[in-house]
């Protein structure tokens, strides 16, 4: 990278009995954690779905708020400040992009936070376009940043926070929407990053192969279901590896070389289409053709996996065949059953005959949130459906069980951790047991052990059970393991196959 390294302090880190209990919850996200982080360490940590990884990241970015927002206990400090007073020396890319990019064009938004830092002007904008290509964001600075992929929004994040040159750079799964060409790409800018201004790093992500090439030191925090609470590993990747590999994957983390279980491969051949593509172009923005044309035929008893680069048009192929985006040519048909007492393609379906139907979920849980409790947000379909009461408890315990969110029942959807609301989406798909399930990402953010339990439904499913069919499920995905675990077909949109 052309910058120079400017004033770049590299920060040490130290947690001593640090804690932090959201007011809303009655358990410790974090409990007891010590360690202490020297300047320029490049650390990985890692731990289950809901053990409190963000949280900690929070804790040091200085953005968990004051006393209304919870309890603390212990200290957190970088530099020998206290986090949330040692302004500027980190920067965090928060786990949904989406929450992150807020200005609406690009160069805007990458020199935000050097405005902010009250960087002199001749100096932010040669390290916005800096900090742009070193995420191999190439795009004009003036491009509006609504019109971004997941995983371009994703690299944004990181130009901003790279533009800021704190000494601390804190990363919440930076990789988990993008294609595999651009998680490479991303690792290696942050590794260029970290190697040219000794910025100290860390990242959060559940797959660590990718990491564990940049990473010299492995955390590892725990969660009740482990061994309590605060740090329950620590130290070179080889050593924890080596030493705790089985135990850390029994308890959820993905331990490059153990492989979660995968399901049996479906029962029966698939069964008549359902939906069929004809000759499809979809688009996002009315009049612009994004990707196609595709034939597609979308049959039950099977999964069909769709794949490609980021901004291929993989979001907007599920939406449409989902019914929710018209096409911009071609169509989606429906075929009996699913069609039975609707006419029409599924576009022009009232949303009370789509619920049963086609059920989806998006890339981004939030955009699908409606409730105040997880577990209403699982009774919203049902309830619209008019299934009985008694009826939908059961449904309902089943799935917080299964998904692990029977402890989060009562909590605000909203302040779940990034697996736990993805978790907390499917489900909700799967309360009204839809015979077409569109899911984009569907295993984004899980551990091992969650993403097996999601394989593991979505098996099921595509298997039917007691005579009845099984579901067509369309998961669009840059998980291959997914794909592979669920015997998909797969097609790919955009790029080379
Ligand atoms: N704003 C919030 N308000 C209340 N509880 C929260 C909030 N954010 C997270 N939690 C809870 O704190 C616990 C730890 O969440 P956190 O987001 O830190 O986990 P995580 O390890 O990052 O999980 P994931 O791997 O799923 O992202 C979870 O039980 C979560 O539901
Ligand atoms: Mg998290």
């Amino acid at each position: 990278m052309a910058t120079e390294v400017g004033s770049i302090r590299p920060a040490a880190v130290e947690a001593r009995g640090w804690g932090w209990r959201y007011a809303t919850r009655r358990r410790w996200a974090v409990q007891d954690a010590s360690f202490r982080i020297a300047p320029g360490e490049r650390v990985l940590l890692l731990g289950a779905s809901g053990s409190g990884k963000s949280t900690l990241l929070h804790g040091l970015a200085g953005v968990l708020g004051g006393d209304d927002e919870g309890e603390q206990t212990g200290e957190l400090t970088i530099g020998g400040e206290p986090a949330g007073r040692a302004r500027g020396r980190a920067g965090m890319v928060l786990q949904d992009p989406d929450s992150q990019a807020i200005l609406a064009r690009v160069g805007d938004d990458v020199a935000f936070g050097c405005e902010n830092l009250g960087v002199p002007r001749d100096e932010i904008w040669p390290r916005v376009r800096d900090a742009l290509e070193a995420v191999g964001l190439d795009v004009a600075l003036d491009r509006s940043t609504s019109t971004l992929s997941g995983g371009q929004k994703q690299r944004l994040a990181l130009a901003g926070i790279i533009a800021m040159r704190p000494g601390l750079i804190l990363l919440d799964e930076p990789t988990a929407n993008l294609d595999p060409e651009g998680v490479a790409e991303v690792r290696d800018a942050v590794g260029r990053i970290v190697e040219t201004t000794g910025a100290t790093l860390v990242v959060v992500e559940h797959r660590l192969d990718v990491w564990l090439p940049l990473v010299d030191r492995v955390l590892v925090l725990g969660s009740d279901g482990s061994r309590g609470a605060g740090i329950i590993a620590d130290g070179s990747p080889q050593a924890v590896l080596r030493d705790r590999g089985r135990e850390l994957a029994a308890g959820g983390v993905w331990v490059p070389g153990i492989r979660p279980a995968f399901p049996p491969p479906p029962s029966r051949p698939p069964g008549a289409a359902l939906l069929r593509a004809e000759s499809l172009v979809v688009s996002r923005v009315r009049g612009v053709a994004v990707a196609g044309p595709f034939d597609l035929a979308v049959n039950p008893g099977e999964v069909l996996g769709v794949i490609g680069p980021n901004g291929a048009g993989k979001s907007t192929l599920g939406l449409t065949l989902a019914g929710l985006i018209p096409p911009h040519s071609g169509r989606v048909a429906a075929r009996a059953p699913l069609s039975a007492g609707v006419k029409g393609d599924p576009i022009t379906w009232p949303s009370r005959a789509l619920l049963t139907r086609i059920g989806t979920v998006f890339q981004d849980p939030e955009h699908q949130l409606l409730t105040t409790s997880v577990r209403a947000e699982l009774e919203v379909g049902p309830r619209a459906l008019g299934i009985p009461a008694a009826e939908i408890a059961a449904r309902v315990d089943e799935l917080l069980e299964r998904l692990r969110l029977a402890a989060l029942a009562e909590a605000n959807p909203y302040t779940l951790s990034g697996g736990e609301k993805r978790r907390l989406t499917v489900a909700a798909m799967l309360a009204t047991r839809p015979r077409v399930m569109v899911l984009d990402e569907p295993t984004f953010g899980q551990d091992s052990a969650t993403w097996a339990e999601l394989v593991a439904i979505i098996a099921r499913l595509r298997d039917g059970a007691g005579g009845e069919d099984g579901a067509a499920i369309v998961a669009m995905t840059h998980d291959e393991t997914v794909l592979e675990a669920l015997r998909a077909r797969v097609v790919q949109v955009g790029g080379s196959p």
